[in-house]
């Protein structure tokens, strides 16, 4: 099965990415990851003003994942240009680098934008629009609030060319209408999702087990959600998306291009096995060569079908809410 496909301008290899905040600015993971056998990877998050992160501890485990409040520690928009992409330039020319921006008012997005988008190294950037631990000032993340979400967007859209990905929450009713509104606002591609904002406490004394409080949770609990999100996204955009939540295996990566992702990011599963990335390339060329699949193309699911309404319609049918029992 061929794994390469043209998005975003240029060639992914493959469609197995490393998610942001998972493998630092690429350095961190090099001695334990052939970066370059994957389709790409995603940087930490880069804010304007450098950031310490939140007091230890900031990851913990719990039965099917990982709860995490780093607190979006990384050295800032300036020394990021300066000594983290200049290596990514050097060392990286079949993966594909994205560098993800987060901040607390578009006008950071737009100052960290424009701090980074004079250097080499990357193709595109990803906006962190949706990180439970790194709220929008005076509200919500970007990724739930529609018209703070437009103006980042647009703003960010009005000062590069480079692809723009933007990356949307877990905890949305509607991932379709936030989709569209991140399309009308001039995103090139889509990521989810980002972690789910939880609580892990000891039951002895009721404190929380990270250093924060809350956190995001991360990991194989995420996985449905995710690729729910993705088949309501598909729907709602004719947007690439970058599935992402929960993928350890092959069959959790061919859930998410079934949903209609094109891309996928493995995040929390590298820190227990470094190769897990490149496990699921092999495993999906595997799997494509036994099932005479010709090409990852075929696979990647569908928008409406027919009968049902097209991106960009003003009412698109909606998955049934779902309900619990
Ligand atoms: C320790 C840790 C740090 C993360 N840092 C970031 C970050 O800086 N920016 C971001 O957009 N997402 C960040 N994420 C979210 C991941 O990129 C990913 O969206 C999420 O963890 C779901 O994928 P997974 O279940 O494969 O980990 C982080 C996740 C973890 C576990």
């Amino acid at each position: 099965m061929r794994l390469e496909q043209s998005l975003f301008g240029t060639t992914f290899q493959n469609p197995v990415l490393l998610a942001a905040g998972t493998c630092g600015f690429g350095r961190e993971v090099q001695g334990v990851v052939d970066l370059e056998s994957l389709g790409g990877l995603v940087t930490k998050s880069v804010t304007l003003e450098p950031r310490q992160g939140n007091p230890a501890p900031r990851v913990a485990e719990f039965g099917p994942g990982m709860i995490n409040s780093i607190g979006l520690a990384n050295p800032g928009a300036e020394r990021a240009a300066g000594e983290k992409l200049p290596w990514l330039g050097a060392n990286l020319g079949r993966a594909r680098v994205f560098v993800s921006v987060a901040g607390h008012t578009a006008e950071e997005y737009v100052s960290v934008v424009e701090t980074l988008e004079p250097e080499d190294g990357f193709l595109g950037f990803e906006l962190n629009l949706s990180c439970p631990n790194d709220a929008r000032l005076q509200g919500l993340p970007f990724a739930l609030e529609r018209e703070a979400l437009s103006r980042v967007i647009r703003e960010v859209r009005a000062r590069t060319e480079r692809p723009l990905l933007a990356k949307l929450a877990p905890n949305d009713p509607d991932p379709g209408a936030t989709a569209r509104a991140a399309e009308e606002a001039g995103a090139d591609g889509l990521t989810l999702v980002n972690t789910l904002p939880g609580l892990v406490l000891e039951p002895e004394t009721g404190d929380p087990v990270l250093g924060a409080g809350s956190g995001g949770v991360s990991g194989p609990a995420l996985r449905p959600l995710g690729v729910w999100a993705v088949r309501r996204a598909r729907r709602g955009t004719s947007l690439p998306i970058v599935g992402a939540g929960g993928i350890s295996a092959t069959d959790d990566a061919l859930q998410y291009l079934r949903a209609g992702a094109s891309l996928v990011q493995v995040g929390t599963a590298s820190f227990a096995d470094p190769r897990a990335a490149a496990r699921i390339v092999a495993g999906l060329a595997a799997w494509g060569r036994r099932r005479g699949v010709d090409s990852v193309k075929a696979l990647i699911g569908e928008g409406p079908a027919a009968g049902e309404a097209r991106p960009g319609s003003p009412e698109p049918v909606p998955d049934p809410v779902p309900v619990a029992e």
